[in-house]
C-alpha cells in the first residue's frame, strides 16, 4: 500500500457514518460495563455503602462489615456494587486459600490497582512470577540460622536505640510520644537490616519521619482507596490526566522509587555475592532493575507496616488491660529471672503467656484486616454461596475475630488464656485465624515477625509503665493496605521502679 492509498483508507473512517458507528460501539460497551458493575443496586447493604450511611452507626468500615458478617447466617455477605463477596466462614476461607487455590488468584483487577506502588513484587503477582519470588524468599526465611540472625538484629535495635529513646522520653515530665511512629521506625530499621543488610537508622533520636516513610504511607493509603471505589474508571481517568489523588500517588511512588534504587545501588557497591540477606539472593538471580525495585518494596511493606501495626494495637490493648501486662512480667521473671535480660531465642519460646497475648491481640486487631482474591471460574463455596467468575472474594480476619461461633460468647474480650491449655500455648486452626493468611500463600515471615513482636514487647513492658495520653477512645483506623491508628498512639512513658 503506498502512502496515498493508505491515507485514503484511513480517511474513510472519519466519515460521519463510521464516526457514528464507533461512537455507538463505545457507548454500548460502556453501558455493558456499567450493567455488569451493578452500580445502582438498591439492596440495603449497597445503599448503606454508597451513601456512607454505615458511618452513622460505626466508626470504621471494618466494624460495619464485622456487624453484617456476624449477623449473616452463612457468615458471608455481598456488596453487589463492588462485585465483592465477603466471608468470615472458616470453611470458605480454607476452600479459597487451599482447596481451590488455583481458582482464587490475586487476579488482574487487584494487581492493576496496586501496580503503580507494588509493581511485580510478590504481593501483587500470581503464576510464575509469584512462584519464583516465593521460592527464593523461602530458601532464606526457612533457614534455621535465620531466626537467630533476626533475633540479634531485633535485640541490637532494642538495646541501642529503642530503650535509650524511651528512657529519654520517660525522663521528661508529661512528654507525649507517638508509639505508632516509633514502632514504624523500629520495624523499618529491622526489615532493612534483615532483608537488605543495610541500616537506615530511622530510630535515631529526634530524627523527623523520613520523606520516604511518609511517601510509603501515602502510597499505601491511596492505593487502598483505589480498591474502595465502585468503578476503576474514575481513578484511571484521574491517573491519565495526572490530577488529584492520582497525582499525589505518582509523586509518592517517585520518592519511593528513588530510595529503592538507592538501596539496590548501595548493595551493588558493597558487593552482594557473599552476603546472606534476601536482597543479595535476589540480586544474584535477577538483573532487571525495575523488577528488583518491586521486590524491595514488597519486602518493606511485608516487614514494616504489619509489625508496626501489630505492636501498636498490642500496646493499646495492654494499656487497657493492666492485669495481662502484669501477667507477662510475672512470667518473664519466672522464666528469665527477675532483673535478668532475655538471653536466648530458646528462652523466648518458653514464654507461653506472652505468645498467647500476642496472638490474642492480633485476633482482635489483625494487621491485615481483610484480603481479596478474584474468582477465575464460576464456583460454589462450602456454605452454598454461588460465586460468578470475576467476582472479588474477600476473607475478613477482623470480622472473624468477632464471631461467637468461632471464638465463643466472650469473643470480644481480650483474653490470652483462651490460647493456653495447662499453661502451654496451643495454636488455632489457621483457617479460623487467617491473620498470616493460610494455605498455599501463607505469610513467609510469620516466625520472624513473632520473634520481633515478643522481643520488643518484653523489653518495654519490663522497663516502662506506658499509659495512653488520651484514654477511653476506641481505635479509628486510617485507610491503607495494613491497619493503622488514625492520629497514632499517643502515650506517656514512665520508668518502672524496679525495671526488669
Ligand atoms: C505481624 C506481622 C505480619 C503479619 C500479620 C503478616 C501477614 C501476612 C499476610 C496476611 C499475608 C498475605 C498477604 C497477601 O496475600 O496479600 C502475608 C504475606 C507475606 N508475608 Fe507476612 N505478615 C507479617 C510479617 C511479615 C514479615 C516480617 C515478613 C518478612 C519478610 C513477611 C513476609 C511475607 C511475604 C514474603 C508474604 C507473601 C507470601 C506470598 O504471597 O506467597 N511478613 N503476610
Amino acid at each position: 500500500m503506498d502512502l496515498e492509498v493508505e491515507a485514503s483508507w484511513f480517511l474513510q473512517f472519519l466519515h460521519p457514518r463510521y464516526c457514528f458507528l464507533v461512537f455507538s460501539f463505545v457507548i454500548f460497551s460502556l453501558l455493558l460495563y456499567l450493567v455488569r458493575l451493578k452500580p445502582w443496586c438498591n439492596c440495603e447493604i449497597c445503599h448503606d455503602y454508597l451513601t456512607s450511611n454505615w458511618s452513622k452507626q460505626f466508626d470504621n468500615l471494618c466494624d460495619w462489615y464485622a456487624h453484617l458478617l456476624k449477623n449473616s447466617p452463612s457468615k458471608t455477605i455481598h456488596i453487589h456494587v463492588l462485585r465483592n463477596t465477603i466471608t468470615a466462614n472458616p470453611d470458605n476461607v480454607e476452600y479459597i486459600l487451599r482447596t481451590r487455590f488455583e481458582n482464587y488468584p490475586k487476579g488482574k483487577p487487584f494487581s492493576m490497582i496496586l501496580s503503580d506502588f507494588l509493581g511485580r513484587g510478590i504481593f501483587n503477582v500470581d503464576g510464575d512470577l509469584w512462584r519464583f519470588q516465593r521460592k527464593m524468599a523461602n530458601l532464606e526465611l526457612s533457614k534455621s540460622s535465620m531466626v537467630s540472625y533476626a533475633f540479634n538484629i531485633f535485640n541490637c535495635e532494642i538495646k541501642n536505640r529503642l530503650v535509650p529513646l524511651l528512657y529519654l522520653v520517660a525522663g521528661k515530665k508529661d512528654e507525649v510520644l507517638d508509639l505508632q511512629d516509633v514502632f514504624r521506625r523500629f520495624s523499618f530499621d529491622c526489615i532493612c537490616q534483615f532483608s537488605f543488610g543495610l541500616d537506615p537508622s530511622c530510630l535515631e533520636l529526634s530524627l523527623p519521619m523520613s520523606e520516604f516513610a511518609v511517601s510509603f504511607d501515602l502510597a499505601s493509603k491511596l492505593s487502598a482507596e483505589r480498591a474502595m471505589s465502585v468503578s476503576p474508571v474514575l481513578w484511571k481517568i484521574k491517573r491519565k490526566l495526572n490530577i488529584g489523588s492520582e497525582k499525589k500517588l505518582r509523586e509518592a511512588v517517585c520518592v519511593i522509587n528513588i530510595l529503592a534504587q538507592d538501596v539496590i545501588r548501595q548493595k551493588r557497591k558493597l558487593g552482594f555475592s557473599n552476603h546472606k540477606d534476601l536482597l543479595s539472593r535476589f540480586m544474584g538471580a535477577v538483573n532487571d532493575e525495575p523488577y528488583l525495585r518491586d521486590i524491595v518494596i514488597s519486602f518493606l511493606l511485608a516487614g514494616r507496616d504489619t509489625v508496626a501495626s501489630a505492636l501498636t494495637s498490642f500496646f493499646w490493648l495492654l494499656a487497657n488491660h493492666p492485669l495481662v501486662e502484669s501477667e507477662i512480667r510475672l512470667e518473664a521473671d519466672r522464666v528469665i529471672g527477675a532483673n535478668q535480660e532475655l538471653k536466648s531465642f530458646e528462652q523466648l519460646r518458653e514464654l507461653h503467656y506472652l505468645q498467647a497475648a500476642v496472638y490474642e491481640s492480633m485476633r482482635l486487631y489483625p494487621p491485615i484486616q481483610f484480603d481479596s482474591k478474584f474468582c477465575q471460574e464460576d464456583d460454589v463455596l462450602p456454605d452454598g454461596t454461588y460465586v460468578r467468575r470475576g467476582t472479588r472474594v474477600t476473607y475478613h480476619p477482623y470480622a472473624m475475630g468477632r464471631i461467637e461461633e468461632i471464638w465463643g460468647p466472650d469473643c470480644l474480650r481480650f483474653r490470652p488464656e483462651r490460647w493456653l491449655k495447662d499453661g502451654v500455648f496451643i495454636p488455632a486452626n489457621p483457617f479460623k485465624y487467617p491473620v498470616f493468611q493460610a494455605g498455599v500463600r501463607v505469610c513467609l515471615g510469620k516466625e520472624m515477625a513473632l520473634v520481633e513482636l515478643k522481643c520488643l514487647a518484653l523489653s518495654l513492658v519490663r522497663r516502662f509503665q506506658i499509659d495512653l495520653a488520651t484514654p477511653g477512645r476506641t481505635p479509628l483506623f486510617s485507610p491503607g493496605l495494613t491497619s493503622s491508628f488514625r492520629g497514632g498512639l499517643p502515650v506517656l512513658v514512665r520508668k518502672r521502679e524496679t525495671p526488669l
